[in-house]
Protein backbone atom coordinates (compact mmCIF):
# COMPACT_ATOMS: atom_id res chain seq x y z
CA UNK A 1 0.00 0.00 0.00
CA UNK A 2 1.34 3.37 -0.98
CA UNK A 3 -0.22 6.31 1.50
CA UNK A 4 0.95 9.95 0.72
CA UNK A 5 0.02 13.11 2.31
CA UNK A 6 -1.59 16.43 1.27
CA UNK A 7 -1.81 15.01 -2.12
CA UNK A 8 -3.48 17.41 -5.19
CA UNK A 9 -6.23 15.90 -6.87
CA UNK A 10 -5.87 17.64 -9.81
CA UNK A 11 -4.00 15.01 -11.77
CA UNK A 12 -6.59 12.33 -10.91
CA UNK A 13 -9.95 14.24 -11.32
CA UNK A 14 -10.93 15.31 -15.24
CA UNK A 15 -12.49 18.21 -14.38
CA UNK A 16 -9.04 18.95 -12.93
CA UNK A 17 -9.98 21.02 -9.96
CA UNK A 18 -6.58 21.57 -7.71
CA UNK A 19 -8.32 20.31 -4.02
CA UNK A 20 -5.69 18.50 -1.87
CA UNK A 21 -6.41 15.20 0.18
CA UNK A 22 -5.09 14.69 3.23
CA UNK A 23 -4.65 11.30 2.41
CA UNK A 24 -4.13 9.32 -0.70
CA UNK A 25 -3.69 5.63 -0.25
CA UNK A 26 -2.80 3.79 -4.05
CA UNK A 27 -4.58 0.41 -4.10
CA UNK A 28 -3.58 -2.47 -6.05
CA UNK A 29 -4.62 -5.59 -4.51
CA UNK A 30 -7.62 -6.52 -2.13
CA UNK A 31 -4.17 -6.77 -0.05
CA UNK A 32 -3.73 -3.28 0.54
CA UNK A 33 -7.45 -2.25 1.12
CA UNK A 34 -6.76 -4.40 3.79
CA UNK A 35 -3.99 -2.37 4.95
CA UNK A 36 -5.73 0.98 4.71
CA UNK A 37 -8.70 -0.44 6.81
CA UNK A 38 -5.92 -0.50 9.23
CA UNK A 39 -3.75 2.08 9.50
CA UNK A 40 -6.22 4.86 7.42
CA UNK A 41 -9.18 6.79 8.71
CA UNK A 42 -12.57 6.81 7.70
CA UNK A 43 -14.55 8.28 6.00
CA UNK A 44 -12.97 7.04 2.84
CA UNK A 45 -13.27 8.44 -0.35
CA UNK A 46 -12.85 5.87 -3.82
CA UNK A 47 -11.30 7.35 -6.88
CA UNK A 48 -11.52 5.77 -9.58
CA UNK A 49 -10.68 7.73 -13.22
CA UNK A 50 -11.92 10.60 -11.22
CA UNK A 51 -14.31 11.63 -14.57
CA UNK A 52 -17.19 11.79 -12.08
CA UNK A 53 -16.32 13.49 -9.58
CA UNK A 54 -16.28 17.15 -8.50
CA UNK A 55 -14.86 18.17 -4.37
CA UNK A 56 -16.10 21.13 -3.20
CA UNK A 57 -13.60 21.90 -1.27
CA UNK A 58 -10.04 20.31 0.15
CA UNK A 59 -11.10 16.28 1.47
CA UNK A 60 -10.99 15.38 4.35
CA UNK A 61 -10.66 12.10 4.66
CA UNK A 62 -8.55 9.07 2.96
CA UNK A 63 -8.91 9.04 -0.86
CA UNK A 64 -8.75 5.42 -2.01
CA UNK A 65 -7.23 5.34 -5.29
CA UNK A 66 -8.66 2.31 -6.94
CA UNK A 67 -5.79 0.66 -9.35
CA UNK A 68 -6.63 -2.79 -9.30
CA UNK A 69 -5.59 -4.12 -13.11
CA UNK A 70 -5.75 -7.38 -14.96
CA UNK A 71 -8.55 -9.20 -18.00
CA UNK A 72 -9.52 -12.73 -17.22
CA UNK A 73 -11.17 -14.65 -19.54
CA UNK A 74 -13.18 -17.28 -17.04
CA UNK A 75 -15.00 -19.44 -19.65
CA UNK A 76 -16.47 -19.16 -23.45
CA UNK A 77 -18.17 -21.71 -24.85
CA UNK A 78 -17.99 -20.58 -28.30
CA UNK A 79 -20.55 -17.77 -28.04
CA UNK A 80 -20.77 -16.47 -24.26
CA UNK A 81 -17.21 -15.22 -23.19
CA UNK A 82 -16.74 -14.48 -19.42
CA UNK A 83 -14.65 -12.27 -18.48
CA UNK A 84 -13.53 -10.73 -15.12
CA UNK A 85 -11.55 -7.33 -15.07
CA UNK A 86 -10.22 -5.85 -12.02
CA UNK A 87 -11.70 -2.21 -11.30
CA UNK A 88 -9.20 -0.21 -12.03
CA UNK A 89 -8.59 -0.68 -15.28
CA UNK A 90 -9.55 2.11 -17.99
CA UNK A 91 -13.31 1.39 -19.40
CA UNK A 92 -12.72 2.36 -23.04
CA UNK A 93 -9.13 0.08 -22.76
CA UNK A 94 -11.54 -3.06 -21.99
CA UNK A 95 -14.28 -2.06 -24.49
CA UNK A 96 -11.67 -1.81 -27.34
CA UNK A 97 -10.27 -5.28 -26.13
CA UNK A 98 -13.80 -6.87 -26.60
CA UNK A 99 -14.20 -5.64 -30.18
CA UNK A 100 -10.97 -6.38 -30.73
CA UNK A 101 -11.97 -10.07 -30.55
CA UNK A 102 -15.71 -9.66 -31.44
CA UNK A 103 -16.77 -10.64 -28.01
CA UNK A 104 -20.33 -8.16 -28.15
CA UNK A 105 -22.63 -6.23 -25.97
CA UNK A 106 -20.22 -3.36 -25.11
CA UNK A 107 -19.43 -1.24 -28.07
CA UNK A 108 -21.53 1.39 -27.82
CA UNK A 109 -20.06 2.01 -24.80
CA UNK A 110 -16.79 2.85 -26.45
CA UNK A 111 -15.27 6.36 -25.28
CA UNK A 112 -16.87 6.63 -21.71
CA UNK A 113 -13.78 7.81 -19.73
CA UNK A 114 -12.85 6.73 -16.39
CA UNK A 115 -12.22 2.77 -14.83
CA UNK A 116 -14.40 -0.44 -14.93
CA UNK A 117 -15.52 -0.64 -11.29
CA UNK A 118 -16.81 3.11 -11.31
CA UNK A 119 -18.92 1.63 -14.53
CA UNK A 120 -21.49 -0.22 -12.36
CA UNK A 121 -21.12 2.25 -9.33
CA UNK A 122 -23.10 4.99 -11.88
CA UNK A 123 -24.76 2.18 -14.23
CA UNK A 124 -22.56 3.60 -17.19
CA UNK A 125 -24.39 4.10 -20.55
CA UNK A 126 -25.02 5.75 -24.19
CA UNK A 127 -26.18 5.45 -27.22
CA UNK A 128 -29.06 2.96 -26.37
CA UNK A 129 -26.68 0.50 -24.03
CA UNK A 130 -26.32 0.85 -20.54
CA UNK A 131 -23.17 -1.81 -18.98
CA UNK A 132 -25.98 -3.90 -16.93
CA UNK A 133 -26.60 -5.10 -20.56
CA UNK A 134 -23.57 -7.70 -20.08
CA UNK A 135 -22.95 -7.51 -15.82
CA UNK A 136 -22.82 -10.72 -15.01
CA UNK A 137 -21.39 -10.02 -11.21
CA UNK A 138 -18.30 -7.95 -8.98
CA UNK A 139 -16.96 -8.47 -6.25
CA UNK A 140 -16.25 -6.06 -3.61
CA UNK A 141 -14.98 -5.03 -0.30
CA UNK A 142 -16.83 -3.50 3.06
CA UNK A 143 -14.74 -0.93 4.10
CA UNK A 144 -16.42 -1.64 8.12
CA UNK A 145 -16.12 -4.70 8.19
CA UNK A 146 -13.52 -6.20 5.61
CA UNK A 147 -15.33 -8.60 4.48
CA UNK A 148 -15.15 -9.64 1.20
CA UNK A 149 -18.88 -10.30 -1.37
CA UNK A 150 -19.46 -11.10 -4.29
CA UNK A 151 -22.73 -9.48 -5.38
CA UNK A 152 -25.24 -9.97 -8.35
CA UNK A 153 -27.49 -7.62 -10.93
CA UNK A 154 -30.24 -7.92 -8.73
CA UNK A 155 -28.30 -7.05 -6.07
CA UNK A 156 -26.61 -3.87 -7.67
CA UNK A 157 -30.39 -2.64 -8.21
CA UNK A 158 -28.83 -0.78 -11.62
CA UNK A 159 -31.42 2.10 -12.75
CA UNK A 160 -30.58 5.18 -15.24
CA UNK A 161 -27.13 6.09 -13.87
CA UNK A 162 -27.69 4.55 -10.50
CA UNK A 163 -27.20 1.73 -8.32
CA UNK A 164 -27.00 0.70 -4.94
CA UNK A 165 -23.17 1.95 -4.72
CA UNK A 166 -24.30 5.34 -5.39
CA UNK A 167 -26.94 5.00 -3.10
CA UNK A 168 -26.34 3.35 0.52
CA UNK A 169 -23.29 1.23 -0.20
CA UNK A 170 -21.60 4.26 -0.79
CA UNK A 171 -17.52 5.39 0.15
CA UNK A 172 -18.41 1.97 2.17
CA UNK A 173 -18.10 -1.14 -0.70
CA UNK A 174 -14.86 -1.25 -2.73
CA UNK A 175 -15.63 -2.61 -5.76
CA UNK A 176 -12.38 -4.77 -6.46
CA UNK A 177 -13.43 -6.80 -9.80
CA UNK A 178 -16.28 -6.84 -12.73
CA UNK A 179 -17.03 -10.36 -14.42
CA UNK A 180 -19.10 -9.09 -18.10
CA UNK A 181 -20.86 -12.05 -19.94
CA UNK A 182 -20.14 -11.09 -23.52
CA UNK A 183 -21.49 -12.91 -26.66
CA UNK A 184 -20.01 -13.04 -29.98
CA UNK A 185 -23.52 -13.50 -31.44
CA UNK A 186 -24.70 -10.06 -29.26
CA UNK A 187 -27.26 -7.78 -31.60
CA UNK A 188 -26.11 -4.95 -32.78
CA UNK A 189 -27.71 -1.78 -31.45
CA UNK A 190 -28.22 0.86 -33.67
CA UNK A 191 -31.85 2.45 -32.94
CA UNK A 192 -30.15 5.73 -31.94
CA UNK A 193 -30.35 8.34 -34.22
CA UNK A 194 -26.90 9.27 -34.51
CA UNK A 195 -25.40 5.41 -34.79
CA UNK A 196 -27.92 4.75 -37.13
CA UNK A 197 -27.18 7.41 -39.67
CA UNK A 198 -23.21 6.37 -39.30
CA UNK A 199 -23.75 2.54 -39.63
CA UNK A 200 -26.52 3.53 -43.07
CA UNK A 201 -23.82 5.00 -44.61
CA UNK A 202 -21.37 1.39 -44.74
CA UNK A 203 -21.47 0.01 -48.43
CA UNK A 204 -20.98 -3.78 -46.20
CA UNK A 205 -22.82 -5.58 -43.46
CA UNK A 206 -22.16 -3.07 -40.15
CA UNK A 207 -19.94 -5.26 -37.76
CA UNK A 208 -19.23 -4.77 -34.28
CA UNK A 209 -15.94 -2.48 -35.28
CA UNK A 210 -18.29 -0.22 -37.18
CA UNK A 211 -20.81 0.75 -34.03
CA UNK A 212 -17.75 1.28 -32.44
CA UNK A 213 -16.21 3.48 -34.54
CA UNK A 214 -19.49 4.82 -35.50
CA UNK A 215 -19.80 6.04 -31.33
CA UNK A 216 -16.22 7.04 -31.05
CA UNK A 217 -16.76 9.46 -34.21
CA UNK A 218 -19.89 10.80 -32.47
CA UNK A 219 -18.50 11.25 -29.02
CA UNK A 220 -15.20 13.07 -30.70
CA UNK A 221 -17.59 15.35 -32.46
CA UNK A 222 -19.74 16.17 -29.19
CA UNK A 223 -18.13 15.69 -26.07
CA UNK A 224 -15.01 17.54 -25.19
CA UNK A 225 -11.75 15.46 -24.71
CA UNK A 226 -10.88 15.64 -20.97
CA UNK A 227 -7.44 15.95 -21.82
CA UNK A 228 -7.74 19.89 -23.91
CA UNK A 229 -10.88 21.04 -21.95
CA UNK A 230 -11.33 19.74 -18.35
CA UNK A 231 -14.59 18.08 -17.59
CA UNK A 232 -17.02 15.49 -16.46
CA UNK A 233 -19.14 14.65 -18.69
CA UNK A 234 -23.04 15.03 -18.62
CA UNK A 235 -22.86 17.33 -15.68
CA UNK A 236 -26.64 16.19 -15.14
CA UNK A 237 -29.08 13.52 -15.34
CA UNK A 238 -31.90 13.23 -18.34
CA UNK A 239 -35.18 14.65 -15.62
CA UNK A 240 -37.86 11.90 -15.46
CA UNK A 241 -41.10 13.69 -14.78
CA UNK A 242 -44.82 12.33 -14.96
CA UNK A 243 -47.37 12.29 -18.15
CA UNK A 244 -49.48 14.82 -17.54
CA UNK A 245 -46.28 17.54 -16.41
CA UNK A 246 -44.97 16.39 -19.46
CA UNK A 247 -47.84 16.62 -21.86
CA UNK A 248 -48.25 20.78 -20.51
CA UNK A 249 -44.26 21.59 -21.37
CA UNK A 250 -45.12 19.97 -24.62
CA UNK A 251 -48.19 22.10 -25.12
CA UNK A 252 -45.65 25.21 -24.36
CA UNK A 253 -42.61 23.84 -25.79
CA UNK A 254 -43.66 21.89 -28.88
CA UNK A 255 -40.05 21.53 -29.86
CA UNK A 256 -39.15 19.88 -26.45
CA UNK A 257 -37.36 16.45 -26.72
CA UNK A 258 -39.56 13.62 -24.76
CA UNK A 259 -39.13 10.23 -24.62
CA UNK A 260 -41.17 8.00 -22.93
CA UNK A 261 -39.90 5.71 -20.32
CA UNK A 262 -41.14 2.98 -17.91
CA UNK A 263 -44.21 3.44 -16.08
CA UNK A 264 -45.88 6.09 -18.30
CA UNK A 265 -43.04 8.88 -16.89
CA UNK A 266 -41.67 10.66 -19.74
CA UNK A 267 -37.76 11.46 -19.91
CA UNK A 268 -36.85 15.33 -21.12
CA UNK A 269 -33.08 16.08 -22.17
CA UNK A 270 -31.72 17.87 -19.52
CA UNK A 271 -29.20 19.15 -22.41
CA UNK A 272 -31.94 20.90 -24.42
CA UNK A 273 -33.59 22.71 -21.53
CA UNK A 274 -30.23 24.47 -20.50
CA UNK A 275 -29.74 25.17 -23.75
CA UNK A 276 -32.93 27.26 -24.03
CA UNK A 277 -32.15 29.07 -20.95
CA UNK A 278 -29.21 30.54 -22.80
CA UNK A 279 -26.41 28.79 -21.01
CA UNK A 280 -24.20 27.54 -24.17
CA UNK A 281 -20.96 28.82 -24.54
CA UNK A 282 -21.49 30.54 -20.92
CA UNK A 283 -18.03 31.81 -19.05
CA UNK A 284 -17.53 32.62 -15.54
CA UNK A 285 -14.48 32.93 -13.17
CA UNK A 286 -12.94 29.94 -16.06
CA UNK A 287 -15.79 27.71 -15.52
CA UNK A 288 -18.45 27.30 -18.50
CA UNK A 289 -20.72 25.37 -20.62
CA UNK A 290 -19.63 23.98 -23.46
CA UNK A 291 -20.26 25.08 -27.03
CA UNK A 292 -21.33 21.91 -28.40
CA UNK A 293 -23.02 19.95 -25.62
CA UNK A 294 -25.19 22.12 -22.79
CA UNK A 295 -25.16 19.19 -20.70
CA UNK A 296 -20.96 19.59 -19.85
CA UNK A 297 -19.81 21.75 -17.66
CA UNK A 298 -16.03 22.86 -18.63
CA UNK A 299 -13.33 23.70 -16.22
CA UNK A 300 -11.44 26.25 -19.23
CA UNK A 301 -9.28 28.06 -16.70
CA UNK A 302 -7.95 26.99 -13.38
CA UNK A 303 -11.74 26.96 -11.87
CA UNK A 304 -12.39 25.63 -8.52
CA UNK A 305 -14.87 23.10 -7.15
CA UNK A 306 -16.94 25.34 -5.61
CA UNK A 307 -16.97 27.76 -8.56
CA UNK A 308 -17.96 24.62 -10.82
CA UNK A 309 -21.04 23.80 -7.79
CA UNK A 310 -22.15 27.31 -8.25
CA UNK A 311 -22.22 26.92 -11.50
CA UNK A 312 -24.21 24.03 -11.61
CA UNK A 313 -26.73 25.91 -8.99
CA UNK A 314 -27.21 28.39 -11.19
CA UNK A 315 -28.35 26.08 -14.43
CA UNK A 316 -30.83 24.24 -11.60
CA UNK A 317 -32.00 27.10 -10.53
CA UNK A 318 -32.77 28.84 -13.54
CA UNK A 319 -34.06 25.52 -15.39
CA UNK A 320 -36.66 25.42 -12.46
CA UNK A 321 -37.97 28.61 -13.06
CA UNK A 322 -38.08 28.49 -16.88
CA UNK A 323 -40.05 25.12 -16.75
CA UNK A 324 -40.25 23.78 -13.63
CA UNK A 325 -37.93 20.55 -13.37
CA UNK A 326 -35.28 20.02 -11.19
CA UNK A 327 -32.22 18.94 -12.67
CA UNK A 328 -30.45 16.71 -10.71
CA UNK A 329 -26.28 16.27 -10.77
CA UNK A 330 -25.43 12.92 -12.35
CA UNK A 331 -21.04 13.96 -11.35
CA UNK A 332 -20.55 12.89 -7.67
CA UNK A 333 -19.98 15.63 -5.16
CA UNK A 334 -17.43 15.44 -2.41
CA UNK A 335 -18.15 17.66 0.71
N1 LIG B 1 -29.66 18.95 -27.14
C1 LIG B 1 -29.81 20.33 -27.11
N2 LIG B 1 -28.69 21.11 -26.88
C2 LIG B 1 -27.48 20.57 -26.70
C3 LIG B 1 -27.30 19.18 -26.77
C4 LIG B 1 -28.44 18.37 -26.98
O1 LIG B 1 -30.89 20.85 -27.28
O2 LIG B 1 -26.55 21.35 -26.46
C5 LIG B 1 -30.86 18.11 -27.27
C6 LIG B 1 -31.00 17.45 -28.60
O3 LIG B 1 -32.32 17.72 -29.02
C7 LIG B 1 -30.84 15.98 -28.38
C8 LIG B 1 -31.10 15.83 -26.89
O4 LIG B 1 -30.81 17.09 -26.29
O5 LIG B 1 -31.78 15.26 -29.10
C9 LIG B 1 -30.24 14.75 -26.27
O6 LIG B 1 -28.86 15.05 -26.51
P1 LIG B 1 -27.77 13.91 -26.78
O7 LIG B 1 -28.32 12.94 -27.76
O8 LIG B 1 -26.48 14.57 -27.07
O9 LIG B 1 -27.68 13.10 -25.43
P2 LIG B 1 -27.87 13.54 -23.90
O10 LIG B 1 -29.24 13.12 -23.47
O11 LIG B 1 -27.50 14.96 -23.71
C10 LIG B 1 -27.09 11.25 -22.92
C11 LIG B 1 -26.15 10.81 -21.85
C12 LIG B 1 -24.72 10.80 -22.37
C13 LIG B 1 -24.65 9.85 -23.55
C14 LIG B 1 -25.64 10.32 -24.62
C15 LIG B 1 -25.74 9.36 -25.77
C16 LIG B 1 -27.15 11.43 -19.74
C17 LIG B 1 -27.14 12.38 -18.59
N3 LIG B 1 -26.26 11.70 -20.70
O12 LIG B 1 -26.78 12.61 -23.20
O13 LIG B 1 -23.87 10.31 -21.34
O14 LIG B 1 -23.34 9.80 -24.09
O15 LIG B 1 -26.98 10.42 -24.05
O16 LIG B 1 -26.42 8.20 -25.38
O17 LIG B 1 -27.93 10.48 -19.74
C18 LIG B 1 -22.49 10.94 -19.50
O18 LIG B 1 -23.27 10.30 -18.78
O19 LIG B 1 -21.48 11.54 -19.01
C19 LIG B 1 -22.77 11.04 -20.92
C20 LIG B 1 -22.02 11.77 -21.75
Amino acid sequence: MLLRRNVSLAPYLTMRVDHVAREFVTIRSIADLDAARRHCDAPYRILGGGSNIVPVANVSGTVLHICIEGIEILADDGNAVTVRVGAGEQWHEFVEWSVDRDFGGLENLALIPGTVGAAPMQNIGAYGVEQSRCFLQLECVNMSTGERLVVDAPTCRFGYRDSVFKQEWRDVMVITSVTYMLNRQAPLVTDYADVRRAIEGCTHTPTRRDVFDAVVAIRTAKLPNPAELPNSGSFFKNPVIDADQAAMLLSQHPAMPQWPVSDGRVKLAAAWLIDQCGWKGFRNNGVGVHTNQALVIVNAEGGTGSTVWQMAADIQRSVADAFGVELEAEVNRWD
